[in-house]
C-alpha cells in the first residue's frame, strides 16, 4: 500500500507518516492554453493505492484527478478527497439544472475507485450516487470541538441543515456545551442568504464558537457575525471543515473586532487549516 499525491500535499504526507506508507508524488503543470499534465516520478509497483486529492481549485484538479485515475486503471484504489468538490448541487433546486455531484460520480465510478474517503460533503445525498464505489463521509465537527476546548462557552450553526444540527447535539451531550443554530434561506435565482435565530437566546458576554461546513464567500458567516454583533457577544471563534476564503473574505471577518480567530481544517491547505485531518482519515484505510 502506498500514498500518491501531487507534491506538496501535506495532509497526504501526514496520512503516510500516521501509516507508514511510502509516499510518492508526480508533478503537476498547466500548459499555456490551460491543459492540465501530470507525470510520475518513478513506476508505481504497488496494487493498492491511496490517492490523496485536493479538488480545490475545483475545476483543474478534476482534470488532474481524471488523469491520475486513468493512469490507475489496473490498481485498486483509495480515494481520498476530503473536500468533495461541486457537491451542492446534488438535485435539481432549479428546473433543468445540471447535477453536478451525480455527474462527478459517474465520472469516479468509471475508473476502479474501491472507495472513496471524504469529509462532511456539502449534503448527505451525495452518497446516494456510488453505487459500486463505497462512500464514506467522516465528519470533522468533533476536531473541530477538540481544537477549541474550552475557549468558548457556547455553539452556533450558521444554518439549519439537519444533519449537521443532528451532529452537534450529539457532541453537545458529549462535552456538555449550550448551541443553537439559525435559519437560513436562500434566495435559488440571486443566490442571496437571510438568516435568523430559530429561538429567542440571550448570548450577551458569551463566548460563541461558529461551526459550518464550509466557508466559501463568506456571506454565510458574516450574516451570522451581524446577528452575534446585535447580541454583544463577548467574542466568537470562526471555523469550517472546509476553507474556501473566497475574494479574501476572512478580511470582512475579522472586521468584526470580537472574532477572536478562524480556524479550519487542513482539506484545503491555507493559513488557516491548524486542524488536522489526517488522524480522522487514517482510522477508515
Ligand atoms: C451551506 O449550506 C453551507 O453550509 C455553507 O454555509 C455555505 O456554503 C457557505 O458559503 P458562503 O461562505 O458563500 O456563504
Amino acid at each position: 500500500m502506498i500514498v500518491l499525491s501531487k507534491e506538496g500535499n501535506k495532509l497526504a504526507f501526514e496520512l503516510a507518516k500516521l501509516k507508514n506508507f511510502n509516499l510518492y508524488n508526480y508533478f503537476f503543470k498547466k500548459f499555456p492554453d490551460g491543459e492540465v499534465y501530470v507525470r510520475f516520478k518513478k513506476v508505481l509497483e504497488d496494487n493498492e493505492i491511496i490517492f490523496v486529492s485536493s479538488l480545490f481549485p475545483p475545476n483543474d484538479s478534476i482534470v488532474e484527478l481524471i488523469l491520475v485515475l486513468n493512469e490507475l486503471s489496473n490498481k485498486e484504489i483509495i480515494l481520498v478527497v476530503p473536500y468533495l468538490a461541486y457537491s451542492r448541487q446534488h438535485r435539481k433546486f432549479l428546473e433543468n439544472e445540471c447535477i453536478s455531484a451525480q455527474a462527478l460520480a459517474k465520472v469516479i465510478e468509471s475508473f476502479n475507485v474501491k472507495k472513496l474517503i471524504t469529509v462532511n460533503v456539502h449534503s448527505s445525498e451525495v452518497s446516494n450516487f456510488y453505487k459500486k464505489t463505497e462512500f464514506v463521509n467522516i465528519d470533522a465537527f468533533e476536531e473541530i470541538i477538540n481544537h477549541f476546548k474550552k475557549k468558548f462557552d457556547f455553539v452556533l450553526l450558521p444554518d439549519n441543515e439537519k444533519d449537521r444540527v443532528e451532529v452537534i447535539e450529539n457532541l453537545s451531550k458529549k462535552y456538555n456545551f449550550e448551541f443553537s443554530y439559525l435559519i437560513k434561506e436562500r434566495d435559488r435565482y440571486t443566490g442571496e442568504i437571510k438568516s435568523y435565530l430559530n429561538e429567542e437566546i440571550d448570548l450577551k458576554n458569551k463566548k460563541v464558537l461558529i461551526i459550518d461546513d464550509m466557508i466559501s464567500t463568506g456571506s454565510t458567516i458574516i450574516n451570522s457575525l451581524k446577528i452575534l454583533s446585535k447580541m454583544k457577544v463577548k467574542s466568537a471563534y470562526v471555523s469550517c471543515v472546509h476553507g474556501l476564503f473566497l475574494n479574501n473574505c476572512d478580511k470582512k471577518i475579522k472586521k468584526f473586532k470580537f472574532v477572536k480567530e478562524i480556524v479550519c481544517t487542513n482539506s484545503i491547505e491555507n493559513k488557516f487549516s491548524k486542524i488536522s485531518l489526517a488522524r480522522v482519515i487514517s482510522n477508515f484505510l
